[in-house]
């Protein structure tokens, strides 16, 4: 793989990672995961950002495709790391002994992760917020801290002449690039592939900072950005806008409700609480509310994560299991939990046999989520017709309140063609 220019003197120099592992040892990357680096060339280079350490060979092609654009590895001057972690910072060890002489230069927070992660301390500088750093040849880089965007110590790097900007995790998304790196030289399928994925990974990845996110918008709305050019995911050259609105609807789900969409998240031991869950489903349908179903533990919580944050309403069908909650919906509310899945109107159904347990747990897991709820609708053993009758019921009902809340996503959006 070679350097690809973006615009004069930057490149992107980056991989694509297709790997059973986990991403972060949690999310499945079925399609993979590029991890972008650049290359930014005055009188002096930079390097921003770096690739993991090994994982199918990413750290090892840098060297191959600095020298397709005339770069030798003793030729850097400075390495920029926006953000510690090893996805992007893997290869520091190893590029440290490849250029021994660059600076590496990372936020004040980022200075000691340098040590801690890579034993590193000679020639790491922190830069300051707003600081400006003078490549010659025309090339200025400026670095604005952008704390928990996705950890405190990240930074994001500005290029002013050309309008550049290079936010790290910001703006990124799952999937590893198809052969075409813009986000004007990609088939509409693959704009639909890419709309899902940032979904995935913005869910996934970067919900419970949300708030960070939008302040980070807020802290850059000065400058003028011409090129997005994210550390995951598409370098937005066409329509940098799109994906900076795209990170602003999916960071306004936590405050707000999001879409009028209801996604079930159900698991069921011996059928009971699924025949609940399609009586509950059959409400839904009366309303014409947009439905997405995912039954745990057979669908990965990745994907239930990407439906549920955007959608306003949900249904949690799941039963008692030993005096709680049944173990595969729990894993969701607890990652639910932690990343601020908040402001839902939610609908819990589901059976208990012996004794319950699962609807007292669940009422203390979210009890500070900010969920409006509707029902809950619990039943000894089978569900019987007033059951099943009251389940429809309540469908709809939590359908009505879905209705009535505005959309935000436009259409064509946000994966919907
Ligand atoms: Fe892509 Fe937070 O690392």
């Amino acid at each position: 793989m070679t350097s690809e220019k973006i615009v004069d003197g930057i490149w992107w120099t980056g991989v694509n990672v297709y790997t059973n592992d986990l991403f972060e040892g949690i999310w499945p990357i079925p399609y993979g995961v590029s991890i972008n680096s650049y290359i930014v060339k005055g009188d002096k280079v930079a390097l921003i950002d770096l690739v993991k350490a090994g994982g199918g060979g990413s750290s090892e092609n840098i060297i191959d495709q600095l020298a397709s654009i005339g770069v030798a590895m003793k030729d850097i001057s400075y390495i920029i790391l926006n953000h510690l972690e090893p996805d992007h910072t893997g290869f520091v060890a190893h590029i440290r002994e490849l250029c021994p002489t660059a600076e590496i230069l990372t936020s004040e927070r980022g200075v000691p992760l340098v040590e801690a992660f890579y034993g590193l301390k000679e020639r790491v500088r922190a830069v300051k917020d707003g600081e400006e750093l003078d490549l010659g040849g025309g090339k200025v880089l400026q670095f604005f801290y952008a704390p928990n965007v996705h950890w405190p110590e990240t930074m994001v790097t500005y290029e002013k002449s050309t309008k550049v900007l290079f936010p790290c995790d910001a703006f990124g998304s799952f999937g590893a690039l198809k052969g075409c790196i813009f986000d004007d030289t990609i088939s509409d399928d693959d704009r639909h592939f890419f709309e899902n994925e940032t979904l995935r990974y913005y869910a996934n990845i970067v919900a419970t900072f949300s708030t960070s996110v939008i302040n980070a918008i807020k802290k850059l709305g000065g400058l003028d950005i011409k090129v997005i050019a994210p550390s995951h995911g598409l370098i937005w050259r066409k329509d940098p806008k799109r994906i900076i609105d795209e990170y602003i609807r999916y960071a306004g789900y936590m405050s707000d409700y999001a879409e009028p969409e209801i996604t079930v998240i159900w698991g069921s031991m011996y059928g009971n609480t699924e025949t609940i869950m399609r009586a509950a489903l059959r409400g839904i349908a009366k309303e014409g509310v947009k439905v997405a179903i995912h039954k745990v533990p057979e669908t990965d919580a990745s994907w239930v994560l990407a439906s549920a944050w955007q959608s306003a309403g949900l249904v949690i069908a799941m039963p008692t299991y030993e005096y709680t909650i049944f173990p595969p919906v729990d894993y969701v509310l607890e990652l639910m939990k932690l990343k601020h899945f908040w402001h839902k109107k939610v609908l819990r159904i589901g059976s208990y046999g012996w004794v319950g347990g699962a609807q007292k747990h669940f009422a203390e897991k979210t009890e500070k989520m900010f969920w409006d709820h509707i029902g809950p609708l619990e039943y000894q053993g089978a569900p019987k017709a007033a059951d099943l009758e009251k389940a429809e019921q309540l469908g709809q009902e939590l359908a009505r309140e879905v209705k009535a809340i505005p959309a935000k996503r436009k259409r064509g959006a946000g994966g919907e063609g």
